[in-house]
């Protein structure tokens, strides 16, 4: 696959240990869902580096100091429903203001599209930094509609979190939108004839909600 500037790796030993527990079949529902936040909370430490920030006066004991922190009403949450639900959580421990809509999205089983079934979205979310969230970037076509609904809205800095993704996917979107930071915690090596990443984890949402 082409390298594409817009498209980053989060390699690191912890991600790859928390991955293989996921990927385990016979991981349970409830270690898959705690997993699947915490490698959120994980890949937002390094994906939110570029974050809004404003400077603040504090006084510590001894003096008073000029600070930076995290710019009020900066940050919006976006999960695809259903599985971009597991995880908002693991990204609000570091950004607990974060504002969080939804936008609902399933795969055609045959056709393999996206259909939309239901949106909302915080008010004000076009001046704000918007990171979508979903685990699975299979052949990219949620992520790919769901980035194009934002910038309908209006939204103008638009990233996207995935935890694993394939190569098809990857270049969907880095080709449809160039201009949308891309975080994945693992290039997989290919699709399925059904459309599910290779090795992948199966199916995300079924997997973080127990529903197979
Ligand atoms: C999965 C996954 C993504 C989508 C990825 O959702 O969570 O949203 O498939 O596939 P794509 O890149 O080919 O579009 P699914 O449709 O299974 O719905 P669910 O989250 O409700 O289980
Ligand atoms: N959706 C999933 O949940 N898993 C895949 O491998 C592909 C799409």
């Amino acid at each position: 696959m082409k390298n594409y500037p817009n498209v980053h790796i989060l390699d690191h030993p912890l991600i790859r240990h928390k991955l293989a527990i996921i990927r385990d079949k016979n991981t349970n529902t409830k270690q898959f869902r705690e997993i699947i936040e915490e490698l959120a909370t994980l890949m937002a430490y390094e994906s939110f580096k570029d974050v809004p920030t404003q400077e603040i006066e504090v006084e510590t004991p001894l003096e008073k100091t000029t600070q930076t922190v995290v710019k009020e009403n900066s940050i919006a949450i976006v999960p695809i429903l259903r599985a971009g639900l597991g995880m908002v959580n693991g990204i609000l421990t570091l950004f607990p203001a974060a504002k969080v809509g939804h936008i609902g999205m399933y795969r055609d089983e045959e056709t393999l599209t996206p259909k939309e079934y239901y949106c909302k979205l915080p008010a004000g979310i076009e001046n704000k930094v918007v990171m979508i969230v979903d685990p699975m970037l299979a052949t990219g076509g949620s992520a790919a509609d769901a980035i194009t609904l934002l910038k309908k809205r209006g939204c103008k800095k638009i990233k996207l979190m995935s935890i694993i993704a394939a190569p098809q996917g990857v270049e969907k979107v880095a080709k449809e939108h160039p201009d949308v930071e891309v975080y994945v915690a693992h290039l997989d090596r290919d699709l399925n004839e059904h459309g599910y990443i290779l090795p992948g984890l199966g199916d995300a949402g079924d997997r973080i909600f127990g529903t197979k």
